[in-house]
């Protein structure tokens, strides 16, 4: 369990008179609730809750400079501009480490059999317990606390000298800027600073869109925030952190942490707030180590962030310090590589493709080459701007890179292995499927093909995003039997798809029966959906997953978003004035609404909500606590019902909660509501209150 919080209710009381406990304990919260933020993923206040006790804390530091402390949640950014960084001399060297490159799992064997010759121990003798932890592809780091106060953070150099970055490391939400009393007064932790990849992708989106260089892989992109001289620039690129070690400490009293082993080091760093991964584990000998690295290897897509391999590490301290080192390597410890994730190969021809809405994509055609755990034969060139930056022309020899289930990249051209007056590539302006003419807006990077439906290219993307499991899912349904469908001129819309019967399947070049009869079923299947599947599944420009949800949630059914008004639209979570727009266009023309209506005659259905309030944020400004057993609804029910009409929902009673809505078992929170005289609602008060109006 996370440790708890106290509420930050009680601590407004003391905001008219600031004194200096109220200040500290008001400090000690929000490092707490940064804490469950950024490490735990679990908040247990709203962020505009955080934000307020932030910026009460920046108004009492602003009457009170002479409180103001380094470790202040307040100083993460703030610094100015620096000339270039200073060098610091690393207390205790930050070692390298010898690397396996064997990808076979054999490597974990020799690395096991070298530590047994090494401690002299033989066959009879148990096997060593290591501890064994991904391979970040970030870079190293060297955090150092003086009286648990975050004073130096440093790279690593060249192992003995590094540079001071703290004022970037600062900006990282997950590294602790001060840690709980009875740390070791000097304390510095080692680990890898890093860039999730959904971060890098929205960096690099970012990057795209505003015509600037996008970076080439996560390692870059993070080691590029490290080194900006501009904190200001380096808080806004998303970087995280993980511990995997110790650089200097100051004894450890007895009755202190217990540092005998890696395992329980890293279990105590945990404690005290640092990011450790939940993938490093306890191994036993060299079969554990063998397994570790097959199960992490089959994991390595589909984790959040790059690693390049394993480390595997002699758990315990004492036989750590026998073995001893090499030069500048630990006996103790190795680095398995996994297979590459960039590789070269040679481009066959570019090609560009039409995407659902138009957009024309120049698409490298590459020789077949083995990449990142699958066989590549294209890489996207993004569009015209990022084709030209980076100049890739037929017969190139280039470097592909794929990480995790990452589109694979060009990342860049080996220019002497250029053939002599291979043509620059240019972007065609019509499109190559339909000839419609193709267009590039003003401020967007994309062409777009002007032909609509008319364009068979749109049609199948249309239909193949309809279909695919995130939206109604017609299983079988994939892109070979689409082209073979649109193609023949047997389906131009989407409802065509439901008109389809076994016969018109069945008559079509190499279909068995028994597969007409599979898309048949799987047709009748997906006619079952819900609402913000085939919301997402309408292909509405704009309209991802997250945000056909949030459209469901707030408006229940489809006829209210269909003639929701832009201010309307506008209330919805998420929805800013490019996704309200582009819903309104949508629903505007004719045509796609016919779209919808013959979908639903043909039988698709979905359970409609309750509707939305007319004038929807109908509870705004109202804080609502739940408690007790209702009688009809779950919670989580009466929670989603409350927050759709506006209103907040918060776990504590405070003289600031507007309403309680009590069930039966309610206990402390009810009693405590009736001494500050908060209004008391059952689930029947609550439901008129949502119909009503309060
Ligand atoms: S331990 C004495 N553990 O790999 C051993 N290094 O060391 C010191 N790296 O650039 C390093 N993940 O930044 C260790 N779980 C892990 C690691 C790790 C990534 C990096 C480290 C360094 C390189 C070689």
């Amino acid at each position: 369990m996370p440790p708890s919080v106290p509420p930050v209710h009680d601590l407004f009381s003391h905001a008219a008179q600031p004194d200096l406990t109220y200040f500290v304990e008001l400090k000690r919260n929000l490092h707490a609730h940064a804490h469950r933020y950024y490490v735990l993923d679990d908040p247990q206040i709203p962020d505009a809750e955080y934000d307020r006790l932030f910026q009460e804390l920046q108004a009492i530091e602003f009457a009170h400079p002479e409180w103001l402390t380094p470790d202040s949640p307040t100083q993460r950014v703030g610094g100015r501009p620096l000339d270039a960084f200073v060098s610091v001399r690393h207390a205790v060297p930050m070692l390298s480490i010898r690397t396996e490159t064997d990808t076979e799992a054999s490597g974990a064997e020799n690395f096991d059999a070298r530590a047994r010759r090494e401690l002299g121990l033989d066959e009879s003798a148990s096997p060593i317990a290591y501890v064994a932890e991904p391979k970040f592809d970030g870079l190293a780091m060297s955090l150092r606390y003086e009286q648990g106060v975050l004073v130096k953070a440093a790279t690593r150099g060249d192992g003995e000298m590094g540079e001071d970055v703290t004022q970037n490391i600062r900006t990282i939400g997950q590294i602790p800027l001060r840690l709980p009393a009875k740390v070791p007064s000097v304390l510095e932790v080692r680990g890898e600073v890093y860039m999730r990849r959904d971060d890098f992708e929205a960096l690099n989106a970012k990057q795209r869109e505003r015509g600037l260089k996008t970076f080439v892989n996560t390692r870059n992109a993070a080691a590029g925030a490290v080194r900006q001289l501009d904190p200001s620039i380096a808080a806004q690129r998303p970087l995280s952190f993980f511990a995997y070690g110790l650089g200097e400490v100051t004894a450890v009293q007895s009755g202190g942490p217990s540092f005998e082993t890696h395992f329980e080091m890293l279990q105590t760093l945990k404690s005290w707030g640092f990011p450790v991964s939940a993938l490093v584990q306890v191994a036993q000998g060299a079969t554990e180590l063998v397994a570790y690295y097959q199960s992490i290897g089959q994991q390595r897509d589909g984790l959040g962030f790059d690693i390049d391999g394993v480390v595997y590490k002699v758990n315990s301290r004492e036989l750590q310090r026998r073995m001893g080192f090499v030069t500048r390597e630990p006996r103790w410890a190795v680095a398995h590589k996994f297979p590459a994730q960039e590789q070269l190969t040679t481009v066959l021809g570019i090609e560009v493709q039409v995407g659902r809405t138009g957009k024309l994509t120049p698409v490298a055609k590459l020789a077949p080459v083995f990449v990142g755990g699958v066989t590549v034969t294209n890489a996207t060139l993004h569009n015209e701007d990022e084709a030209r930056r980076k100049d890739v022309r037929v017969g190139d020899t280039v470097i592909v890179r794929r990480a995790g289930d990452v589109i694979p990249e060009v990342v860049s051209v080996l220019l002497d292995k250029r053939v002599a007056d291979a043509p620059q590539f240019t972007m065609p302006h019509i499109c190559p499927v339909c000839g419609s003419a193709a267009v590039r807006e003003e401020d967007e990077a994309d062409y777009r093909c002007t032909g609509g439906l008319f364009c068979s290219a749109q049609r199948k993307q249309a239909i193949l995003h309809f279909a695919q499991r995130r939206a109604v899912e017609i299983e079988g349904l994939g892109d070979k039997l689409v082209d073979q469908l649109v193609d023949a001129k047997v389906i131009h819309t989407l409802p065509d798809l439901y008109r389809l019967g076994f016969t018109a399947l069945a008559n079509l070049d190499r279909m068995a029966d028994k597969s007409a009869q599979n898309i048949v079923a799987a047709l009748e299947k997906s006619k079952q959906t819900t609402l913000p599947r085939f919301l997402f599944g309408l292909g509405i420009r704009h309209v991802g997953e997250a945000t056909a949800k949030a459209l469901a949630k707030h408006f229940g059914q489809l006829d209210t978003i269909m003639d929701a008004t832009l201010e309307q639209l506008l209330e919805v979570d998420d929805v800013g004035p490019i996704v309200a727009q582009s819903l309104r266009t949508f629903f505007d023309q004719r045509h796609n609404r016919e779209v919808v209506e013959q979908l639903r005659a043909c039988g698709v259905t979905w359970p409609e909500g309750p509707p939305a309030p007319v004038t929807a944020k109908l509870l705004s400004g109202k804080t609502f606590v739940i408690t007790g057993t209702l009688p009809t609804m779950g919670r989580d029910e009466a929670k989603d019902l409350i927050e759709a009409a506006g209103g907040k929902v918060a776990g504590s009673v405070s003289k600031k909660t507007t309403f309680v809505v009590a069930g039966a078992e309610a206990g402390s929170k009810l009693t405590k509501a009736q001494e500050l005289g908060v209004a008391v609602l059952d689930e029947a008060g609550l439901m008129e209150l949502l119909n009503d109006g309060a």
